[in-house]
């Protein structure tokens, strides 16, 4: 039996891919990914499985069944697997292959390093298959920085911060699309952010 690689491919841009990211893909046949991840390897010859989130679960079992046949396989994953990655899905299936996870730098960890932040001391949270929860409210005064993959507009995030008493003049930034050309960070208060235009693709920091 060959081998299921679960890969990070980090934020996007190539810059940001980890040698033995890149040489885990050379050495595949096969690869699975979303087109943004897909893009990053415009050379690879092999067969390209696309994943979105309807056909994610039957993809990964494909992804499964090809490498029980004996095809080495990467699944990549934006930013690092294990953080609001691809890895709980593919575990949650508890497929009996060997898996070797690789990490990539987390979205996160860049946001961290743009901003100097040092991230050990700061509360890191996803949105991502939770909803505008409790969970971001616990932490949002116990005065360490909030690092919040948001899975939802950074409008919406702020709007529910502010409507359950957070002050709206507190200090935030939004690091939208890291390591891509268009890269942009804006540091500004809540409200001030509130009336500002970003896409899907942000990390949000609560000071
Ligand atoms: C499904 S999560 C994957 C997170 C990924 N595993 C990581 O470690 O960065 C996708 C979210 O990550 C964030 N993200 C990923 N890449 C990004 C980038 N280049 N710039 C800003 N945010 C990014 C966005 O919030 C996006 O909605």
């Amino acid at each position: 039996m060959s081998k299921l690689y679960v890969v990070g491919i980090g934020p996007g841009s190539a810059d940001y891919l980890t040698f033995k990211s890149k040489k885990i893909v050379d050495s595949v046949e096969i690869l699975l990914g979303s087109k943004r991840v897909l893009d990053l390897f415009p050379e690879f010859e092999g067969e390209q499985i696309k994943l979105d989130a309807v056909n994610i679960e039957s993809q990964l079992k494909l992804a499964v069944s090809k490498v029980i046949h004996g095809k080495p396989v990467a699944i990549l994953s934006t930013g690092d697997p294990g953080f609001s990655g691809i890895l709980r899905p593919i575990l949650e299936l508890s497929v009996d292959v060997e898996i070797e996870v690789v990490p990539g730098i987390s979205s996160l960890q860049l946001c961290a390093a743009k901003l100097q932040i040092p991230w050990d001391n700061t509360n890191l949270i996803t949105l991502h298959g939770k909803g505008l929860s409790n969970e971001l409210l616990e932490v949002i005064d116990n005065g360490k920085p909030i690092i919040i993959l948001p899975n939802f507009k950074v409008d919406e995030v702020i709007r529910f911060l502010i409507d359950n008493g957070v002050d709206e003049d507190r200090q935030a930034a939004v690091c939208e699309k890291l390591g891509y050309p268009d890269e942009r960070i804006v540091k500004k208060s809540l409200k001030d952010l509130l009336v500002e235009k970003f896409s899907y693709m942000c990390v949000i920091v609560v000071f």
